[in-house]
């Protein structure tokens, strides 16, 4: 198979700067080596995958409960300071217990909607602190928008998960200093993952600067997880059955007797996915519809409508009426579209990873061993102009052609590998943009994020309309585990 000699490429990665252009990488190993090759990441050989149907031909041979990483540096910490993992680290039996409560909860049809009250809620205080942030400005910008999205994410995961409000999109100094913590240790620990990866051990023992501060991102993470599942535990113990309503994923999981120490382990892990990537996907959202203002008009046109025919962008953080906009929302076609558009351009996760574990298997013309480390290059598939005519551009409108919904696999909770239920004829594959996973092991927190993503954008989008701040320039992504704006994102919000 080929492949960049191992010194090549642990030098393209240290010294120039690869690291943070891993997503590049991937386009540019296709078009030199072709859709597969080898390379060795630190101490681990990987075979890269960037075709989507040789990434079918992987997911379909991955078995019940698929593995994505053989040793990675979140397991490393879990075992060095002997706590239990989450949904993202776990395996096996472990795993299994967890993702059966959690996909229960957050990935069956209708379930994500059980949350939209505190999200709708916590929406209107994103777009209340726009509308602070535009006005001190006098040309309405607000600067950095992607931190303001983290305060959102924060603020509504820490909701979800333990009922907590914290305050972060609140004018409290004081709220908003202790949060921020929270999120510089969740880009401490996506940061620091792939330096900690790809340095070889003996240089990382040499220079534990980046180890210890990765670990130290981590424990924090953890002891903010356990004192706000601890507090919510004691509260449920003290009133007795909660109100209709009133529950989150603490309760979820202690209702099923998951042990208490995966209780944290999963809501930790729960915490740290659910912050960057549905903020750095509005981000962009954003970021593209401002660039893109006939994309703009469409959207808003189309809520507007909705508004006007069923009140299906109403704001109203009451239970059943969020939960029934958040319904509404999911089936506008365009809104669904540019979350789509905005995930093939920018996948949060640009690369993912299985293990086959009890067989080698076939993938195109090689055998690969058992045990081996596959990276399914998404960002390289997503971009690929076989399946989207001028991939690097922002047109919400491709996933329309067709007149439907523009569902590909993967859309409904219960899709299997292979389905392309819903998907439309035409050049595009099902599988080359597959920002969510598929599968056994797809991304549980889907239903919640795509809730997440369809509010804001709605309410926003009804109260500003959103352009690029004068004189900026193009914002380019780069890889931080997660692919994420390399320069902060500011917007100019003008008030409708
Ligand atoms: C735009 C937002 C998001 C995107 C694009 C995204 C994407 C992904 C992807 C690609 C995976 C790997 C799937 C696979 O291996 O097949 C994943 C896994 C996961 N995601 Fe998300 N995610 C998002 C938001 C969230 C949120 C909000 C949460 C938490 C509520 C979450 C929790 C998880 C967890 C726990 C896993 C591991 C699942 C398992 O291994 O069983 N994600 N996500």
């Amino acid at each position: 198979m080929p492949g960049p000699s191992s010194t090549a490429f642990i030098f393209e990665l240290l010294c120039r700067g690869g690291v943070q252009r891993l997503h590049e990488m991937q386009v540019h190993g296709r078009s030199r080596f072709g859709p597969l090759w080898k390379a060795r990441f630190g101490p681990v050989l990987t075979v890269h995958v960037a075709d989507p149907a040789l990434v079918a031909q992987v997911l379909r041979q991955e078995g019940p409960e698929p593995r994505r990483a053989l040793s990675c540096p979140w397991k490393e910490h879990r075992n060095l300071r002997g706590v239990s993992g989450g949904l993202l680290t776990l395996e096996g039996e472990a795993w299994r217990g967890p993702r059966r409560v959690l996909a229960q909860g957050l990935l069956r049809p209708g379930a994500a909607e059980a949350f939209a009250g505190p999200v709708a809620t916590v929406v209107a205080e994103l777009v209340a602190r726009l509308q602070r942030l535009q006005r001190q400005h006098p040309r309405g910008i607000v600067p950095d928008i992607g931190t303001e999205f983290n305060r959102f994410g924060l603020e509504a995961i820490s909701w979800v998960l333990f009922s907590s409000r914290l305050g972060c999109l609140g004018d409290t100094g004081e709220a908003i200093r202790a949060t921020d913590g929270v999120i510089r240790c969740v880009g401490a620990v996506l940061a620091l993952t792939l330096v900690t990866m790809a340095l070889p051990r003996p240089l990382l023992r040499l220079i534990p600067a980046p180890w210890d501060a990765f670990c130290h991102a981590w424990d924090q993470l953890f002891a903010f997880a356990k004192g706000h599942v601890d507090r919510r535990v004691a509260e449920v113990a003290a009133r007795g059955p909660l109100a209709e309503g009133d529950t989150c994923v603490t309760d979820l999981l202690a209702r099923e007797h998951i042990p208490v120490s995966s209780i944290y382990g999963n809501v930790t892990e729960l915490l740290l996915a659910g912050v960057d990537t549905v903020a750095s996907t509005l981000a962009w959202s954003l970021y593209e519809l401002a660039r893109n203002p006939g994309a703009q008009a469409a959207l808003h046109h189309e809520l507007v409508a909705a508004t006007a025919t069923n009140g299906a962008t109403n704001g109203d953080s009451d239970s059943a009426t969020a939960a029934a906009t958040a319904a509404a929302l999911g089936r506008l076609p365009l809104l669904r579209a540019v979350v789509k558009e905005t995930l093939r351009l920018y996948p949060v996760i640009p690369a993912n990873a299985r293990v086959v574990s009890d067989c080698d298997i076939r993938v195109g013309d090689y055998l690969v061993p058992r045990q081996t480390l596959i990276t399914l290059c998404h960002y390289a598939t997503s971009r690929d102009s076989r399946f989207f005519p001028a991939p690097d551009a922002f047109r919400p409108e491709r996933w329309l052609r067709h007149g439907d919904t523009g569902d590909t696999a993967g859309d409904t909770a219960g899709d299997t590998v292979g389905d392309t239920a819903g998907h439309p004829p035409g050049p595009r594959h099902p599988f080359a943009s597959l920002p969510f996973g598929l599968g056994p092991r797809s991304c549980v927190g889907r239903r919640l994020a795509e809730l997440q993503l369809h509010m804001a954008l709605a309410q926003i989008l009804l109260r500003f309309e959103v352009r690029p701040e004068p004189g900026g320039g193009r914002v380019r992504p780069m890889t931080r585990t997660l692919l994420a704006p390399a320069t902060p994102i500011s917007l100019r919000f003008l008030e409708r």
